[in-house]
């Protein structure tokens, strides 16, 4: 008997094996996940983020649903709102992050939970369901773009449901727009340029505000540098310097940058990030797998502003990271719309990854990420706003540019 059970078992375990390693397939994050998360690092930083092992309740399917006889929640630039908007829009932000920080970290909706499901996410602490070394992660790969847009929904979420309003909209930080004074439709303009650190982030006495951040973000009139040195991303090699341009050179750098990244070098492939699948390791190099605006302006901001968004195991702690990634969706959005035959992947592995989030009610999400593809079916837009200045940048002319 054992003569033939032996060579059968062999030869399925056999078969299995290469199923699991020809065979790609999505990541999915499930209760297993959970159940194996383990601490991880960010280039070496230790990091002990893991949620609760085990998931209570159900987990549900999310499914977006955006009532079409509805009009769109808009999603605005922070540097157009003024006077009135501007005021109870800061009220409101504030009252969501004073409840928020107010839930107890046994809730999956805290702030703190918040930051420490995007640090499990980041740092390899979710492990492929089956493997023993294999992680997972959603930066400097393909996951990048669709899981910070539902990292930031949800937060939006829980933000609206706080506030008890399900029509409050999370604006932006419009950091690439260079333009004083785009004019707006009717009478109204944006009081400054969108690459300053919008105000209501910089002042001590705003919920927004955050004090870990390197000297270079606080000073008011200084333009963020999307083009920022990438070798100094990682700060395990100490801290960065920081160049000191005028505003004419930061804009005309900045311009540059945004045209490189969301143009010149991105066809899908490249502005995507590079595929992340079941049997795939980890990357460790942002040069080897990031999309392009992962790489400038995504990693050259966090680093620029420093802090706790100098790394993933801590960045959502800066409440500027939520305006931020917002804008980086935003630009996703924009990037599809300005041609070249840009468009997302049709590969499966990619439109059914699958991840896990609490929702609003802390109920736990499955989601895909081809429901994260289409902004209107989850109910809001972007404003829009002057992308032209980068769009038109003429790259021929620019000293530097590779
Ligand atoms: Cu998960 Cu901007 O990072």
């Amino acid at each position: 008997m054992a003569s033939i059970v032996a060579p059968v078992l062999f030869i399925q375990c056999l078969l299995s094996i290469l199923l699991t390693t020809t065979l790609a397939a999505p990541i999915n994050i499930t209760r297993e996940t959970f159940r194996t998360c383990r601490p991880g690092d960010w280039v070496g930083i230790p990091a002990d983020c893991c949620p609760p092992k085990v998931i209570k309740g159900p987990i549900v399917d999310f499914c977006p649903q955006h009532d079409a006889s509805k009009p769109l929640r808009v999603r605005k630039a922070l540097q157009c709102l003024s006077g009135h908007e501007l005021k109870t829009y800061t009220r409101k932000l504030e009252r969501g992050y004073a409840l928020m920080r107010a839930l107890p970290d046994s809730d999956p909706r805290s702030f703190k939970r918040q930051n420490a499901i995007h640090c499990a996410y980041g740092t390899g602490s979710f492990i492929q369901d089956g493997s023993t070394n294999l992680t997972i992660d959603i930066h400097l790969n393909w996951h990048f773009l669709p899981w910070h847009r539902m990292f930031v929904y949800f937060h939006e979420k829980i933000l609206q449901k706080l506030l008890g309003d399900p029509e409050f909209s999370l604006h932006f930080w419009n950091f690439d727009n260079s333009v004083t004074a785009t004019p707006r439709h009717g009478s109204r303009g944006c009081y400054k340029a969108g690459h300053f650190v919008p105000p209501m982030y910089n002042d001590p006495s705003k919920a927004t505000f955050e004090a870990n951040r390197s000297f270079m973000a606080f000073e008011p009139n200084r333009a963020v540098d999307l083009a920022f040195d990438l070798s100094q991303w990682n700060p395990a090699v100490g801290p960065p310097t920081f160049p000191n341009n005028t505003v004419e050179e930061q804009t005309r750098m900045n311009r540059e940058i945004m045209h490189r990244s969301m143009i010149t070098l991105a066809n899908t492939t490249n502005f995507i990030g590079k595929a992340y699948r079941v049997g795939d390791a980890r990357i460790v190099n942002p040069a080897a797998g990031a999309g392009t605006i992962e790489l400038w302006p995504h990693i050259t901001l966090h680093t620029y502003i420093g802090g706790w968004m100098l790394q993933p195991i801590t960045a959502p702690i800066d409440p500027i990271f939520y305006p931020f990634h917002a804008n980086m969706e935003r630009l996703w959005s924009v990037w599809r719309k300005l041609g070249y035959g840009n468009d997302d992947p049709t590969d499966p592995d990619w439109l059914d990854a699958t991840f896990l989030f609490w929702d609003e009610n802390a109920v736990m999400r499955r989601v895909k990420t081809r429901d994260f593809v289409d902004l209107n079916a989850l109910g809001y837009r972007y404003e829009e706003v002057n992308d032209a200045s980068w769009i038109f940048f003429d790259n021929s002319t620019s000293p530097g540019a590779p």
